[in-house]
């Protein structure tokens, strides 16, 4: 790829779509299975993780783009109320404490949220997607 050009299978959002909720889904693949992910907005910078809770192997979230508790602090499981730092996915309570969710190393550039370039997509998708 010539420098300066976007890889668009790598791109996850933009970083402004990540004002409304703090968070953005994701999704990565074709066919019926798809990595199911989100991207969240942290102090100086975003983290991305599968979107898949280290209790039951359930996504977070019901409703669309929502992972984070009222005052966005902590990233929030729906279905058992299992709490996750931000920063690093580490549950701090809940059902799953100790454990933590699947963090996918992303970059952003000119605005733009991708997965960073180590990512190996076709790997990540082999292991995560449900
Ligand atoms: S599936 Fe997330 S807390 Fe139970």
């Amino acid at each position: 790829m010539p420098h300066g050009e976007i890889d668009l299978e790598r791109v996850l959002c933009r970083l402004a779509d990540l004002a409304a909720t703090g968070c953005r889904e994701f999704r990565l693949g074709g066919g019926d299975w798809l990595l199911k992910g989100f991207v969240v907005a942290v102090a100086g910078g975003v983290r991305a993780y599968v979107n898949r809770c280290p209790h039951r192997a359930l996504s977070l979230n019901l409703a669309p783009d929502t992972f984070l508790s009222a005052d966005r602090l902590v990233i929030v499981c729906c279905m058992h109320g299992a709490i996750f730092e931000k920063t690093s996915g580490l549950c701090v309570a809940g059902p799953c404490m100790g454990h933590a969710l699947a963090q996918i190393p992303v970059v952003v550039m000119a605005g733009i949220v991708m997965l960073a370039e180590e990512v190996a997509v076709a790997n990540l998708v082999a292991r995560y997607a449900q």
